[in-house]
Parts: C-alpha cells; sequence; structure tokens
C-alpha cells in the first residue's frame, strides 16, 4: 500500500528546457465526494464516469531558472493571461512541493483551454487540476529515469488531488474510485484508481449535460466541504457513502440499471440535501433543475427507458442513459427539455479513458 512518503521523488536530473501538452477529462461522480479532512483527504469514498469530450488541454513548457527559491510561473488561458486563476494554481503548487520539489528550478509556463465553454456552469477544475498534474509528471519522467508507468499514473492522480479532490479521478478511466472502503481492495484516500470490468450494459454510457445556469456558483465546492464539518447529518451521510460504493461496485459488474438508478438519482439529492442542512444553509439547485428532474421521471413512467439524472454541485443536470436508447432520449432531450436550459444550451459526452499525454 502507498503511502505519502512513497509519491517524494529521490533523486532526479536537471534539463534546460522541456515542453509537454497533455489533456484531462472532466467526470461525473455517481457517488459523492463531500466533506474533506486536512491535506484533501476525503471524508467518504467516491466514484466516477470518467467524461470524454468536456476535457481541458494544457501545454506546458518548463525552463531553467538561475534561482530556486519561488515559484515563477505564466498562466495563459485561451491564448491570454489569466491573473485571477493564479492563486488557485500557486496553492497548488505549494501544495506539491514536497513531492515534486524539482518544480522551483523551472520558469513555467501554462498554456490551458477547456473544450467546454468556460462560463458553462461545468467545474473545470477537476479536468484542469488533473491536466496540470500531468505535464508536472511529464518532465518528472523526463528527468527521473526510474519513474515506472503505474507510478507516473498514481503520482498524476495523487497531485490531481491536491489541486482539487475530484480531479484524481480524471487521470484514468472509464470509471474511477477514490477513497479507501472495503469493495475495492486497491482503494486509496490518497489517489483515484480504476474500477475494471464493469458490465457491458454500462459501454458507452451517455451523459448529456443540461446547463441550467451558467453562473458563478454562491457558494463554492470547497466551502461546501467545509460545512460537512459539524455537520447534523455528516456521519450517517458518510456511512451511507460507504455502503452505496459496495452497492454501486456490484451493480456496475452485474449491469442491473434499474439498481443503478436508485442509487446514482439518490446519491444527487443526498449531495444537495447536504447542502440544504448545512449552517449556514443554501440551495444550489434552479427551479429548472426541478422542472427537468420531475420530466425525467415521468418520461421513464411513461417509456420504461432506463434514463436517470445526477447533479454536481450546480444547478446543471447531467442525464446518463444506456447508448442503445439515445436516439429517443435526444429527441425527449430536444422536445421537452430544452426549454429549460439556458439558452437552449446542453453538452453531449459519454463514458471516457482518461488523460493523455501527447
Ligand atoms: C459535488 O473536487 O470540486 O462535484 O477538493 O475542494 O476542489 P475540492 O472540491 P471538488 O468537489 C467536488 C464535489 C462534487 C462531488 C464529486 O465530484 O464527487
Amino acid at each position: 500500500m502507498l503511502s505519502e512518503k512513497d509519491f517524494i521523488v529521490s533523486s532526479y536530473s536537471s534539463i534546460d528546457y522541456a515542453a509537454f501538452e497533455c489533456s484531462a477529462p472532466s467526470n461525473i461522480a455517481l457517488v459523492k465526494y463531500w466533506g474533506k479532512k486536512e491535506n484533501q483527504i476525503p471524508a467518504n469514498p467516491s466514484i466516477s464516469f470518467t467524461l470524454n469530450n468536456c476535457k481541458t488541454i494544457t501545454k506546458v513548457n518548463f525552463t531553467k531558472k538561475k534561482s530556486k527559491n519561488d515559484f515563477l510561473f505564466d498562466l495563459l488561458f485561451e491564448g491570454k493571461p489569466k491573473e485571477d486563476f493564479k492563486p488557485k494554481i500557486l496553492k497548488f503548487f505549494q501544495r506539491i512541493e514536497t513531492y515534486c520539489p524539482y518544480l522551483k528550478e523551472y520558469h513555467i509556463v501554462i498554456d490551458t483551454q477547456n473544450t467546454f465553454p468556460h462560463s458553462s456552469g461545468i467545474a473545470s477544475s477537476a479536468s484542469g487540476m488533473a491536466a496540470l498534474a500531468m505535464n508536472v509528471m511529464s518532465l518528472e519522467k523526463e528527468i527521473n529515469s526510474n519513474l515506472t508507468d503505474d507510478l507516473f499514473y498514481k503520482k498524476a492522480s495523487f497531485l490531481a488531488r491536491l489541486g482539487s479532490g475530484s480531479a484524481c479521478r480524471s487521470i484514468k478511466g472509464e470509471v474511477v474510485a477514490w477513497g479507501k472502503n472495503e469493495s475495492i481492495a486497491e482503494s486509496s484516500d490518497l489517489f483515484g484508481v480504476e474500477f475494471n470490468n464493469i458490465n457491458e450494459n454500462f459501454n458507452n454510457y451517455q451523459d448529456t449535460i443540461l446547463l441550467v445556469d451558467k453562473g458563478e456558483k454562491q457558494v463554492s465546492s470547497t466551502v461546501g466541504h467545509e460545512l460537512m464539518f459539524g455537520h447534523p447529518y455528516a456521519e450517517k451521510r458518510f456511512e451511507q457513502a460507504h455502503d452505496n460504493l459496495a452497492k454501486i461496485t456490484k451493480i456496475l459488474l452485474e449491469g442491473n440499471i434499474e439498481e443503478f438508478i436508485k442509487i446514482v438519482e439518490s446519491e444527487a439529492l443526498t449531495l444537495h440535501a447536504m447542502m440544504m442542512t448545512s449552517m449556514p444553509y443554501f440551495i444550489l439547485m434552479k427551479p429548472n433543475t426541478l422542472e427537468i428532474i420531475n420530466k425525467i421521471w415521468k418520461f421513464r413512467n411513461e417509456t420504461n427507458i432506463p434514463v436517470c439524472f445526477t447533479l454536481d454541485a450546480g444547478a446543471n443536470v447531467h442525464i446518463l442513459y444506456p447508448e442503445n436508447v439515445s436516439v429517443k432520449v435526444l429527441q425527449f432531450i430536444k422536445d421537452e427539455l430544452v426549454a429549460f436550459c439556458q439558452n437552449g444550451h446542453y453538452i453531449c459526452d459519454q463514458i471516457g479513458n482518461g488523460a493523455e499525454s501527447k
């Protein structure tokens, strides 16, 4: 079992210049991470589908500099300098410094873009931090020939976690679990692990993301996680997440979509119930979120088509369904749900394989 100290690089060489390009997708949790301890350790295990189309593509170049005292980096977003992203990146570099001491030796230029609109309300922190972590690991591979492929990906996930918890689930695909739990022997609080051999019923599982509200969230995930401290239902919720993880791993192996739907929708509503019952309390769903949920339930009852929803920390709705019903579901979305999307916008995605380096 790997521990934190196994991620500290012990010896490495030095190079004058290196440039990389890596991409990482977003992911959608089936069992939700909500609540964390010190150092980005999750309060409960979570499991997600890695997405395919919603990605961050990041180019990074590293140029050797004279002083090793401070981090020096520039940040470009869609080709233009973006000062307001810098504090988050600096915090990330500071958090990973112990594990990547070589970073201070370089002037780092980060050039990043998303395949989805920035103001879509889709969290870019998971794909963004995962893509950046992959670039850091690409440099590490160049200066440490002892790095194995296995450790490369585990450490990429480990670093991504320190940037944003859910980002550790965006390195691999198609299903990734994060957080020590009894159902997955190799699971860890430190990084995400692939959950393999999922049933063919989940092949190419579809996720259509309905953009209900593209505005900034009133409450960030980071604040939301903190509110699980001293939350009256926290312990029960963490226990429930363990139970749901045990159930859903079995379901993913056996292919029972009816049972899948029950866990996934219950998890989404529980996440939002935790928000509504924290102090201070808050609501991230919008009236149109509820309209869409009710329409999905009605459609499912009437047609028996196994379509369900999940939510992340916002108003947007992820619609999950098997590929073989996609024509009917997309028609339903166009006929009945687009009206509830901001400017009629939605994004078609599906389960994918994780981060890539060019
Ligand atoms: C509701 O990973 O964004 O999407 O670790 O503070 O960066 P930080 O939080 P973040 O939280 C994601 C919460 C969630 C559920 C999930 O993805 O599991």
